[in-house]
């Protein structure tokens, strides 16, 4: 098989999901153990981004796969303070995990449409709107290449989304597209400064951020809340204590 360029679907023994971008030729499948394959010389120079893929996904269905709720059945309550700010209709929650907040937007009205990467987290968000009797949408997918549809969304939200800067800044980019005039991204996640207290959130610096840095990468919003704040905390088992975060609130005019 002549690979032309990056991984577009990876089918592990469990699932299959989106990853990186379609290359060229069309599609193509890695069955059954990725992980063996991707030592393969057929992977040549994408060991390291297929393998972190992996990797990641897997740490997520095995966090999700512990009995309760990881981060609580609560919605964030950054989100929750802003959620009436959010012109009625279509929600993409982004990164949602075990579906707390998309079970709250829906519960306020929303149609929302959840993605992830993890299939276990997701199977827990719609047991959860079950539960709630609620209705939601959930794609399971990578958010490095999902599309979103330009000016479809009146609502976007991301709660402790933490990817690699070049995924993270090209999918902001996306979502100030993806946004209907008066549209509203929700944001809140961690600062660098996180690392200090050690109270949740990835060890990658990397992966953290500053207000400054995801302002210039949400250009073409304006900012109607954007801070960086110490706060408490308690949402489940991971997220417990005084954090350090960066809150937005930003609407396309
Ligand atoms: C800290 S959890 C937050 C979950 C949820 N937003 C919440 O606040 O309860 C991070 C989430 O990001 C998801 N995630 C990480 N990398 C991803 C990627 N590349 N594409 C889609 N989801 C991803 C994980 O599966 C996990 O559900």
């Amino acid at each position: 098989m002549n690979i032309v360029a990056t991984i577009y679907e990876m089918e592990t023994a469990h699932h299959t999901m989106l990853c990186m971008a379609r290359p060229a030729g069309g599609a193509f499948s890695v069955r059954p153990s990725a992980t063996l394959s991707l030592r393969g010389t057929a992977f040549a120079g994408f060991e390291a981004e297929a393998a972190e893929l992996m990797h990641n996904t897997t740490m997520w269905n095995e966090r999700f796969s512990e009995p309760g709720y990881a981060y609580g059945t609560t919605a964030n309550d950054f989100l929750t303070s802003v959620a009436d700010q959010v012109p009625p209709g279509r929600v993409l929650s982004l990164a949602e995990g075990e579906g707390r907040n998309a079970v709250f937007l829906a519960s306020l009205g929303f149609d929302v449409t959840a993605v992830d990467t993890s299939s276990v987290g997701l199977e827990k968000a719609r047991a959860l709107a079950d539960e709630h009797g609620v209705s939601i949408s959930t794609v399971e997918a990578n958010l490095t290449n999902f599309d979103i549809r330009p000016g479809y969304w009146q609502g976007i939200v991301s709660v402790f989304c933490h990817l690699p800067p070049p995924v993270r800044k090209e999918l902001h980019r996306r979502c100030v597209v993806g946004l209907s005039p008066g549209g509203a991204l929700v944001l809140e996640g961690f600062h660098g400064r996180q690392l200090e207290y050690g109270t949740g959130g990835p060890k990658d610096p990397q992966r953290l951020f500053s207000l400054d840095e995801l302002r210039g990468e949400l250009d073409g919003l304006d900012f109607v809340i954007a801070h960086e704040l110490d706060r408490k905390i308690s949402e489940g088992r991971f997220h417990k204590g005084t954090v350090a975060v960066v809150q937005i609130l930003g609407r396309k005019a």
